[in-house]
This record gives structure tokens, sequence and C-alpha cells, in this order.
């Protein structure tokens, strides 16, 4: 199972491997969670969202369950990209209404006090392979991390932020320790990919979601530089695995995202236009994207209309239809069926 996978009619790894298709495949991000009532029953029954995560059979029947009610054309794993600075040793709570708390945030404490668990990864290899064990040819199977910057982001403020002031403001102030940080977690995404990849996964994304708020030099210091490098490493151990790269916020230096990390393809966020992608990016480069998540909540024309465009402006290139962020947890599901009917027809 898992590697040996043989899947050569998935879309969604045809359209990765350059090809354009009549119907793009479509996924959406954040797609196992909240909007769906099956997940929040599931979630209901389990102390904590890490308990569900670290529980392997539940965790692949959240994966499942989007599949089974929706058939997208990939199916995400269902874990979250704070499970690295969880391995590196922080602890790490989901408050309710607050989001995700790490301690101790390195902001004031030495990464090489942390006492790694490696074990902390395991149940989600698990997952892995009990849902590629259930998923059927024609769907792809995505694994994920976070990128560098934006899990560091995370670790060294001990929580999320607008506009990651307190991680900014380390990197100027103290290079060398927070490259360090870094590249401790390079080295442990790209091993937690490698472990995702041979229990079968098919193809991985790296979610850089606060991507947007670095000045240019530092944007290419501690965005491009280690992606790139995560991406080289990743690329020795697996030379043909598909890596969609989702630096969000980044805006026109996508352009440079692209040249500089060798990302197989690109996601976009709904801030971008999509006549601007088409235009500027690569030929042939394929990219994902980008409805606003709040025109899928609002539905109506807005939704009709946003769509088109999006159509429109990528029907000469390889497009995989996917959201510009994660789907919110209000959005109606009859509005996720029209979506699907709109594109598959
Ligand atoms: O896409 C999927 O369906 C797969 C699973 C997935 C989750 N998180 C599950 C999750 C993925 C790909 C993520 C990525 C993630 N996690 C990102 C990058 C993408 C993005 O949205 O920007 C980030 C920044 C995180 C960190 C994180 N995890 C936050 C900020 C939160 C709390 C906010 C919230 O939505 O509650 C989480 C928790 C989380 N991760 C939930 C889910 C389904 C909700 C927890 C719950 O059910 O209680």
């Amino acid at each position: 199972m898992g590697k040996s996978r043989k899947k050569p009619d998935a879309p969604l790894l045809k359209l990765l491997a350059g090809q354009k298709l009549t119907t793009p495949p479509i996924w959406l991000m954040r797609q196992a969670g909240r909007y769906l009532p099956e997940y929040r029953k599931l979630r209901e029954q389990k102390a904590g969202f890490l308990p569900l995560v670290e529980d392997s059979e539940a965790a692949a029947e959240a994966t499942l369950q989007p599949i089974n009610r929706f058939h997208f054309d990939a199916a995400i794993l269902f874990s979250d990209i704070l499970v690295i600075p969880y391995t590196l040793g922080q602890d790490l709570t989901f408050v309710k209404g607050e989001g995700p708390k790490l301690t101790p945030a390195l902001v004031n404490h030495r990464l090489d006090l942390l006492t790694k668990l490696p074990d902390r990864l395991t149940p989600i290899y698990e997952t892995v392979r009990r849902v590629a064990h259930r998923l059927s040819p024609e769907t792809t199977f995505l694994g994920f991390a976070g990128s560098p910057w934006t899990v560091a982001t995370y670790m060294v403020a001990g929580e999320g932020s607008r506009d990651q002031a307190v991680t900014r403001a380390m990197a100027y102030r103290d290079p060398q320790a927070f490259s360090e940080i870094i590249e401790a977690i390079i080295d442990l995404t790209v091993l937690y990919l490698d472990g995702q990849i041979e229990a079968g996964v098919d193809a991985v994304q790296l979610f850089d979601s606060w991507a947007g708020t670095l000045s240019p030099q530092q944007f290419e210091r501690w965005v491009i530089d280690p992606t790139a490098r995560l991406v080289e490493k990743l690329r020795e151990k697996h030379p043909n695995i598909p890596i969609i790269g989702f630096p969000k916020g980044a805006a026109s230096r996508i352009k440079a995202y692209i040249a500089d990390t060798q990302v197989t393809a690109i996601g976009l966020d709904e801030t971008i236009d999509p006549y601007w992608a088409d235009q500027y990016l690569p030929a042939d480069f394929p990219v994902q994207g980008n409805l606003d998540p709040l025109v899928l909540l609002a539905g109506g024309e807005a939704l009709d209309q946003s769509i088109t465009t999006i159509l429109d402006a990528f029907s000469e290139r390889p497009h995989i239809f996917n959201l510009g962020h994660g789907i919110l947890p209000q959005t109606p599901l009859t509005h996720v069926s029209h979506l699907l009917e709109k594109i598959r027809g």
C-alpha cells in the first residue's frame, strides 16, 4: 500500500504533472472541519482537537468525511501545522475562542532547552496509512506542513497574531537565535513530510499563512530561502513528489517565490487578481485557488460571478479550483454543493 499505490487517473495528479484539464480538479482548504455536522459530532466525542488528531482512526474518519459527502478530488490529511512545535517540545493547547497556545514561547526561552518528542508524530503516520488504504484511485491524497516562517511565528510568540510583530522583531534583533529555530523546523518538517510520503500521501502542500507581513529582504531570508531548502531536501528523498506552495499574502512576490523555491504549483489567496496571475506567472505553471471564503459563505449571484471569473482567467493553464484560504465554519453546505455543480456541470 501507500507508496506503491498507482494512480495514473487521478485528475489532481495529472494536473500537478502539468496537464491542463477541461474540468479543474477541486478541493477546499480546511475541508475537514467545523462546517460539517459529521465533523462537529466526531469532535464532541473528544476532549479536544489534539486527542482527535492523535486518534488515528478518528482522524482518518475526519479526513474522509468531506470526500464521502462531496467527492472532492483530494483528501487532505487531518492534522495541524502546530504538531511540529509540539514535537519540538512545546506544549500545545487550543483555547476556545482564543486559538492555539504554545508554551514556553521562544521569545524568552531557548530552543535548546526544549526536549524533542518524536513519538508525537507516530499516530499521524498511522492516520495516513489508514486513509491511503480507503481512498479510491481517482482521489489524490495530500499531506501537508506549515512553512518554516509561519510555524516559527507561533513558536516565538506562543500564539497567533495579526501582524506577527513579536516574531518579526526577534528576527531583526537576534537573527542568530531565530535562524536556529528556522533550521530546527526545516529539519523536522523534512522528516515529517518524508514520513507522510512513505505512509502513502501522493503530494504535499506547504501552508505559509503569514508570509505576507515581511519586508522584501526579510521575505527573501525567512520565507523564500528556508522554503527552497526544505523543498530541495525533500526532493533528495522523493524527486518526483509534487509540492504546492501557499505563501498567503505574498502578492507579486509569488513570482520570485515560484522561481526560487522550485515548488510544483502555487496556491493563490483571494487578494490576487486571477487575470494578473495568468498573465505574469510562468506559462503552463499550475495554479490553485482562489475563491474568497466569504463569497462561498455569502452565496447567491456574487458567488456565481466569482466562480465564473476564476474559471475564465485560468482557462488556458493548469488550474486546481480552491479557496483563497480555509473554508469558514459558518459556510452553508448547500453553497459547497452549488460550487461543485458549477465546476463539474
Ligand atoms: O485542511 C484540512 O481540512 C486539514 C486539516 C488542517 C487543520 N489545520 C485542522 C484544524 C490544516 C491543513 C490546518 C492548517 C493550519 N493550522 C494552518 C494553515 C492554514 C491556515 O488556516 O492559515 C494554521 C495557521 C493552523 C493553526 C491553527 N490550528 C489555528 C490558528 C487553529 C485554531 C483556529 C480555529 O480554526 O479554531 C487550529 C485548529 C484547527 N486545525 C482546527 C482544525 C479543523 C479547529 C479545531 C477544532 O475543531 O476545535
